[in-house]
């Protein structure tokens, strides 16, 4: 069972599962939250070994149910609210889904799983945002760095986190925490910062830089993140955390310019046209200064490496989000929603 495979990395770890484990039969578990989308998967909708449940992870006899017609014996659980800015709006939403979700995933698997749990494992996916914020220069977050969320975002993930961890020392049960950094690629929501901003350059709308833009993010191609996933649901040791990362790390500012150039080329404008869009407004409340992760682990451990530097994955993303201006159109404008209703009817 992969949980919030309708949304953006979600998206990418079930097709990445159901092509490359016929084996397995993929149950992808969403709520179809404004974030799940399951035009994301058109191309892999129709394979045999997957199957979509539209459900939401706090609903435990939903839950309970798909556990048993499906026979569950794996669980990479991704679905959560994802968006810093709407924590800071509406915290409540995050502590439901990223704490009351995980506990109820983990309560239904920890009862299934009882007695007869070999070879069933409960992987969680987490976010180096657990780790707080770093100064400007030097220093990583790796698996010892000590807990300190500052979003409620963040908050909310560490609880699930130590949720995570806790039913594996009490309970026995197999579990793994992976915490990755700022993913990038096909798919993204619009409200996270490069889909966001390719969108505006495309429709000569603002470029909202928050602050003075020098927070540093550490940028991973999404497809590079769910190769990780894959190896450490399969290798990776029990008990164990695993921290993921690009070792791209970037100023926003600088990856700001890098979109206005990319798109700037690609849409056939003079160059740096678009950076008159760019404004720098009110900081993000608690805005983490930087982010960087030290991956040596999973390196050492499991031989993963990220493959894709940042000029070819960004070249490729904002070439795919050009490419797609229908899929960007039908998400900013809500249409997507519809699209459940049109393949799967009432149901
Ligand atoms: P996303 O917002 O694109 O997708 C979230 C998915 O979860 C959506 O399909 C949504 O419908 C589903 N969902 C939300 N609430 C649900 C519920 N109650 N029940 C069932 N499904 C529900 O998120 P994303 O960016 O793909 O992130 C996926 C996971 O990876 C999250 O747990 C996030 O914390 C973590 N993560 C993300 C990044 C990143 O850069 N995007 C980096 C590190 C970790
Ligand atoms: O670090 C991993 C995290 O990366 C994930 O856990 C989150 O789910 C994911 O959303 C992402 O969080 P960020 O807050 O880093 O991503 P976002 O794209 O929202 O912002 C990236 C940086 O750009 C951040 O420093 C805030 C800034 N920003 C963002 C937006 C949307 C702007 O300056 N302007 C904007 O309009």
């Amino acid at each position: 069972m992969i949980t919030g495979g309708a949304g953006f990395i979600g998206s990418h770890l079930v097709r990445r599962m159901v092509l490359r484990h016929p084996e397995y039969r993929i149950i992808n578990f969403d709520a179809l939250t404004y974030a799940g989308n399951l035009a994301n998967l058109d191309d892999v909708c129709c394979r045999p070994n997957y199957v979509f449940v539209r459900g939401d992870i706090c609903d435990m006899a939903v839950v309970r149910d798909t556990f048993d017609r499906y026979d569950i014996d794996g669980v990479i659980h991704l679905a959560a609210e994802s968006h810093v800015d709407r924590s800071i709006d509406d915290p409540l939403i995050f502590a439901r889904t990223n704490v009351m979700g995980t506990l109820t995933l983990l309560e239904v698997a920890r009862r299934k799983w009882a007695g007869g749990s070999s070879g069933c494992r409960f992987h969680h996916v987490s976010t180096d945002e657990v780790f707080g914020a770093l100064p400007a220069a030097g220093g990583a977050f790796d698996e010892l760095t000590r807990y300190d969320p500052h979003s409620p975002y963040s908050a909310s993930k560490a609880s699930s986190d130590h949720f995570v961890r806790a039913f594996g020392d009490t309970y026995g049960m197999d579990t793994v925490v992976t915490n990755c950094t700022n993913n990038y690629g096909p798919y993204q929501f619009p409200e996270k910062l490069i889909p966001l901003f390719v969108n505006n350059i495309r429709h000569r709308r603002p470029l909202p830089v928050y602050g003075n833009g020098e927070n540093v993010r550490d940028w991973l191609f999404v497809e590079d993140h769910v190769q990780a996933l894959d190896k450490v649901f399969h290798e990776g040791r029990s008990g164990e955390s695993y921290a993921i990362g690009g070792r791209c790390e970037v100023r926003n500012i600088d990856m700001v310019r890098m979109l206005v150039r990319l798109t700037d080329a690609m849409l056939g404008r003079p160059a740096g046209e678009s950076e008159s869009l760019i404004r720098f407004v009110t900081d993000r409340a608690g805005h983490d200064l930087r982010y960087a992760m030290d991956c040596s682990k999973i390196e050492r451990e499991l031989g993963w490496k990220p493959q894709t530097d940042i000029e070819q994955g960004l070249a490729r993303t904002v070439k795919w989000y050009l490419d797609n201006t229908e899929w960007l159109d039908d998400v900013t404008s809500g249409r997507y929603a519809e699209y459940y209703e049109k393949m799967y009817g009432n149901r």
